[in-house]
């Protein structure tokens, strides 16, 4: 019994329909539809390709987008659960938290049916910027704000969380995040959803499982640590001595390297623009300045001099157009799940459609 390469690198465990990497060729595709067509869509829509497998006509999108605005304020019963808010919990606690008390109260729960679960998807879909937003207004001491059902699903997430109807730009790069960030292979959270929805286990543990694996700062808690970073930096001339630092201890700069691109990840290419996009609407370059004097450092330290194909990941500009949209660090891994439950959400689906427990071996040693 031979262990394959540590972290099961390159070890294919399954066949999808859902999405496609070329990680030499920084290729991503979801259902077949390259993600620079993709980020043309709504998030609702991008969202009913993921779950249904085709894009939907326009009445198909109409009706989906309206269950789906329904369902995103949070019932009574749940409010229960905001008052964990006020002890000093992060921010993904307080969604693993809000989701596990979601599921007490949804009658689907232990249904098993593809349309009950597939109403668990779209509730969770529909309810997480809601949960992240009032986790963020309870902790600053102010109310919630109840969701709107005119504005897209990355305008009304921004609504909540300010109060304030937020500018074309912001809206825009918001739903185009969360469109970006949605869905992505066997990443570890997705893994780890699948993992335990080939066990028979409920929709809603198999989504937890997911929020607690994107938790990691290896994973989805790396955006949080490219914001700290920039702050860390402060300014653009103090950038290229911080990496170095870095990179002399030896230490991984966030944001940057991938386990499966080998090349630029097509998400960060479509965040650099949005970021530049941003500080040019804003006529403010220090984030941007930073930003690309980091990303420099890095090509020119470790792909030029080492040949190390460490490239700009999905975190990196991402996390650098929330410190423009204003989103808080704290916020940056819910952020990140918001788009996520998506593809957990098709993946769990798939996993349940053909399913044999998913069972590897270890080597005694
Ligand atoms: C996401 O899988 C997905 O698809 C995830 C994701 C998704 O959409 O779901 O794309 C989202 O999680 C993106 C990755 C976010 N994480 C980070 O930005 C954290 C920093 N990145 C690294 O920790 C690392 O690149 C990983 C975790 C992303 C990949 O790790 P691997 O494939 O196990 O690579 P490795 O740690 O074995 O590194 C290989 C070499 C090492 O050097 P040597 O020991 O061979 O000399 O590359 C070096 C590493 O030191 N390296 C880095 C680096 N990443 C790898 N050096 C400096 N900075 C980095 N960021």
């Amino acid at each position: 019994m031979e262990v394959t390469k540590k972290g099961l690198e390159d070890v294919v465990v399954l066949e999808t329909k859902i999405s496609f990497i070329d990680g030499k060729n920084g290729i991503l595709r979801y259902r077949g539809y390259d993600i620079n067509e993709l980020t043309e869509y709504s998030y609702e829509a991008v969202s009913y390709l993921l779950l249904y497998g085709k894009l939907p006509t326009e009445n198909e999108l109409n009706s989906f987008s309206h269950q789906l605005r329904e369902l995103r304020p949070i019932r009574e019963g749940i409010k229960g659960v905001t008052k964990v808010y006020n002890i000093n919990i992060e921010a993904m606690d307080a969604l693993r938290t809000t989701t596990s008390y979601m599921s007490h109260f949804d009658p689907d729960l232990n249904n098993e049916s593809f349309g009950a679960r597939l109403h668990i998807a779209m509730r969770l879909i529909a309810k997480f910027p809601t949960i992240v937003a009032a986790f963020r207004r309870i902790r600053k001491e102010k109310e919630p704000v109840v969701p709107d059902p005119s504005l897209s699903h990355g305008e009304n997430f921004l609504y909540m969380l300010t109060g304030k109807k937020p500018d074309p730009l912001d809206a825009e790069v918001m739903e185009k995040d969360f469109i970006i960030s949605a869905e992505h292979e066997l990443n570890v959270s997705t893994f780890s959803a699948r993992i335990t929805a080939s066990t028979q286990s409920d929709f809603y543990s198999a989504i937890i499982s997911g929020i607690g694996t994107l938790n990691g700062p290896l994973h989805g808690g790396a955006r949080m640590n490219v914001m700290n970073m920039l702050d860390a930096i402060g300014t653009p001339d103090k950038a290229e001595d911080y990496v170095m630092n870095l990179i002399s201890q030896k230490k991984k700069v966030m944001g940057f390297g991938h386990r499966v691109y080998k090349t630029w990840d097509p998400r960060g290419k479509i965040f650099k623009d949005l970021v530049k996009r941003l500080a040019e609407a804003r006529n403010d370059y220090t984030w941007w300045d930073t930003a690309t004097r980091i990303e420099e450092t890095v090509l020119y330290e470790l792909v030029e001099k080492r040949g190390k194909p460490i490239y700009p990941n999905v975190d990196f500009y991402t996390g650098v157009a929330y410190k423009y949209l204003g989103i808080p660090p704290l916020l940056a891994t819910t952020v990140f799940a918001i788009g996520r439950v998506s593809g957990w959400s098709a993946h769990i689906l798939e996993q349940f459609a053909d399913n044999r427990i998913i069972r590897p071996r270890a080597k005694y040693v």
